[in-house]
Parts: structure tokens; sequence; C-alpha cells
């Protein structure tokens, strides 16, 4: 099979990230092999993201640039994959003229067919359908040694089935469908077999997670199987709703010592009213309820969260909240958002009523206080020895490796003189605490385990 080059640039979260990693296996499959030369490349494919009206626009203005790869090599194919497929579908073949292939991410499992049509029928294709609930069958990983250094995403399910009233994800990755916990296992063995030391299980709401048998203990029992696996140092997972976020699972992070201890639990706005608007179906006291739980079980335990500012008609007043329950729930880091818009979602019939001026001085807001909270939140680990789980050479280079604690905070520490980074990483080690930065942490090597 001759070589053939494939570019690859991505965008959004951790489903994204996932998904370019299939899509890398079964291309290789094909012969193709990922370059960084864009001009050389035989296939480009983005990997795009609907969350917010920017993130689309960043997508299309980057698949603008494409535009002259067509003139210097005729034959290169142009595909798009991801949620800004599958919101915009075919219609996106008439905003991308020249892209050849638009596909979403229940195609990924039939992209060497898709290609083989482009190409052979010289026709240009959309595949945005979603598979049906009964028929889904996961794309198994197929990692080889060199894949995975340290840390591998495993997915448990897929899609969304919640409508929360500003987001695009259930129109963009169609119908919630768990992973059989076989599955969810065999492929987590197959990530440890190729090195990986630490797995975080993905999905858009994985506390209604069914691939067990089916009820609620269902992801509590999935976080049990995992973390019995041998060879695993830490099991992580993401992302959860608050409303079916259950005791069971807080109780897991005292009992389960591989358990990164770190959740993100997005809460979105500190409004009860608001929260009822966005439908999500908790109150501002539930979520704190759930909260003051988790830390009765896990008092060391790290939580981040997301927030909308300036959701339709949020009032200063809903906003003052929001605020409060950022000092009342003292996170250790949070992402912040202005509420964009998004066409097909529930509130996008709503007006969008808070000037950007002042979406753009809520989120301001939010950013200072949540700046002094991180910082406080940081503090508590000056000093301490954490046990951090080596993932390579630190991006502030200077001979520094980096890692992340249980807590889920990324440290820097000095390679001890004389030694090579590569005889580090993967491993659990002790590293004491000597500053904080902005996001991180700086330490030193405390004694190896
Ligand atoms: N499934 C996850 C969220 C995935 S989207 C959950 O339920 O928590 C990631 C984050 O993007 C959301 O938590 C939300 O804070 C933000 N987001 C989603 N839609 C948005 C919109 N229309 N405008 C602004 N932020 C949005
Ligand atoms: Fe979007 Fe809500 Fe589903 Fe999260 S739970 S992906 S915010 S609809
Ligand atoms: Fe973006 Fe799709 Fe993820 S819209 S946030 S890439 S599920």
């Amino acid at each position: 099979m001759s070589e053939r080059l494939l570019y690859l640039q991505n965008f959004g979260c951790q489903m994204n990230d996932y998904d370019v990693h299939r899509m890398v296996e079964v291309l290789r499959k094909e012969g193709y092999r990922l370059t960084d030369a864009r001009e050389q490349a035989d296939l480009v494919v983005i990997n795009t993201c609907a969350i917010r009206e920017n993130c689309e626009n960043k997508v299309l203005s980057s698949a603008g640039t494409l535009r002259g790869l067509k003139q210097g090599k005729r034959d290169v194919v142009i595909a798009i994959g991801g949620c800004v497929a599958t919101q915009r579908g075919e219609s996106l073949l008439r905003a991308i003229p020249h892209a050849d292939l638009i596909f979403g991410p229940d195609a990924i499992v039939r992209l060497p067919q898709l290609l083989d049509a482009v190409r052979t029928e010289r026709r240009r294709y959309a595949a945005v359908d979603f598979i049906d609930v009964e028929d889904y069958e996961f794309l198994d990983a197929d990692p080889q040694p060199g894949d995975v250094k340290v840390s591998a995403l495993v997915t448990i399910q897929k899609g969304c089935d919640n409508f929360c009233a500003y987001c695009v994800v259930p129109r963009t990755r169609g119908r919630e469908v768990s992973r059989p916990l076989p599955e969810v296992v065999r492929e987590v063995e197959r990530f440890v077999s190729v090195g990986a030391r630490e797995v975080t299980l993905i999905g858009q709401n994985v506390n209604v997670y069914h691939g067990a048998g089916g009820g609620p203990e269902d992801f509590p029992r999935l976080l049990e199987a995992v973390c019995a696996l041998p060879g695993l140092a830490r099991v992580r997972f993401t992302t959860s709703h608050p409303k079916y976020y259950t005791d069971r699972t807080s109780e897991c992070f005292r009992d389960l010592h591989k358990l990164g201890k770190w959740l993100h639990l997005p809460v979105q706005s500190g409004s009860t009213r608001t929260l009822q608007r966005m439908l999500r179906e908790y109150s501002r006291e539930e979520y704190l309820a759930k909260l003051g739980y988790l830390r009765e079980c896990c008092p060391d335990i790290s939580v981040t969260t997301d927030i909308i500012v300036g959701f339709p008609g949020e009032t200063e007043a809903d906003f003052a909240d929001t605020l409060s329950l950022l000092s009342e729930a003292q996170y250790d880091s949070i992402y912040s958002f202005k509420y964009s818009p998004r066409p097909g979602t529930p509130a996008f019939a709503k007006a969008d009523d808070v000037s950007v001026e002042e979406k753009s001085d809520r989120l301001a807001q939010v950013q200072a206080l949540q700046r002094e909270i991180t910082a406080r939140r940081l503090a508590r680990l000056l000093g301490r020895t954490e046990t951090v789980l080596c993932e390579g050479e630190s991006k502030q280079g200077g001979g520094q490796l980096c890692g992340r604690t249980s807590g889920n905070h990324v440290v820097n520490f000095l390679l001890p003189d004389g030694q090579v980074a590569a005889d580090f990483v993967g491993r659990e080690l002790n590293v004491r605490i000597l500053e904080t930065r902005a996001h991180t942490l700086l330490g030193t090597l405390a004694a190896a385990d």
C-alpha cells in the first residue's frame, strides 16, 4: 500500500480528542501517516466544535485558509468532521465550497469507504447522520506502542439526552448510548498494554452511564471495575451532571484509592431561577448539598466547574448568586463563558437580552473572583508532598519534568542532575510543593516510590 499523508487539525472537547485518535487509527490501516506539513498532505481533516459561535467561526476561518491548497495540489481531499458538520449538515458543503467531505462523529468508522467514494466518484459527500441507538457499536481503540505515553482517554458513552436550553451537543452528537462495561474494561487493558498508567473515562454525562446492567449504581460499578485493573496508577472521569450525580459516586472518592481526587461538576449558574430556565433541573441548594457530601467523603478533593454568564433573562440578582456560589463552593479552577445563542437549541428563541458589554463585565467579575479563590486553593498545597504521576518533560523547558497531582493540579519539577527524563515518565513520584503559579505548581522531587 502506498503511503499517504494526513494533516489533522482538532478543536473542541475531550470527545473530539478521543475521536481524532480513532480517525488516525482507522486511516493508518489505509496507509495514512500523520504529517505537520499541510501543503504536502493527501488528506486534510479539520475536526470541529460548535459549542459557541466563536468556536464555529474559528473553524470556518480555518477551513477558509484551505482554499489555496486545492490550487497547489489538485487531488488533495479536504474533509470537515465533528460537531460543526452535524450542526450545519449538508449546508456546510455550500459554506465551504472547497470541502470534499463533511462527516459527523458516527461516520468515523466509515471514513475509508467515504474517502474512496470521494476519490473514485469525484463527488462531494455529507455523512452527518447518526446511527440508531439500537445499532450503535463503539469503535474500539487500537493503540500501538508509542501512541500513548502516560494518560489515555476512554469513551464510556456517546451523545447526550439532556437538552440543556443553551446546548448544541444533543444535536451534534445524537442520542446517548452507553458502552458495555466489559468493552470499557477491555479497552482500558489495551491502553495499559501499550504503556498507559492513567485513564480518563469520558462522556457528556457520565452519571447516566447504564452499561453495567442498568440503574444508578452502574457508574460506580464501572469505576470499581476499572480501578481494580492491574497496571493502572490512576483513574479519572469527566463530565458529570449535577442532577444525576449520586452520593455513591462521592463515596467512590473515599473508597477507591486509584480514583484521582478531582471532580469536574459544571454548575453553570448560582441562581436557581436561571438554572430552571437553563433546564438543568437542579437547584443551587441541591448542588451545594451534593458538594457538601462529596467533601465529607473526601475533604481534600479538588473541584472544578463551568460557568455561563449572560444567559437570556439573567438579572443582576441572578448574577450576584453566581458570584456568591463561587465563594461558597471554593472551586480549584473554573471554565467560564459568555452565553452564546446556538441555532436549534431551546434557548435560541429567547431574546439574547444581556448586552455584550454586560456579559464581558460579568465574565471579568467571575474571573477576578475565581483568580483569588484559585490562588488560595493552590496555596493549601504548599509544603505538602504530593504523589505526582510524571507525564514527561515540562513545556517550561529548563530540564523540568511535569505531571499531575491526584487532584489534577499540574506540577513542574526539576529533573535531578545526571538523570534522564525517560526514566521518570509514567512513574508515581513524591514531589514536595514549593511555589504556586497562576494555575500550576512548582515542586522538587522528594523521594521516588
Ligand atoms: N456535558 C457537559 C458540558 C459540555 S459543553 C455538561 O453538561 O456539563 C462544555 C461547557 O460549555 C458547558 O458546561 C457550558 O458551560 C459551556 N456551554 C455550552 N453551551 C454554551 C453556550 N451556548 N454558550 C456558552 N457556553 C456554553
Ligand atoms: Fe449539553 Fe447539557 Fe448535555 Fe452537557 S448535559 S452536553 S450541557 S445538553
Ligand atoms: Fe464542541 Fe462537540 Fe465537544 S460541540 S464541546 S466538540 S461535543
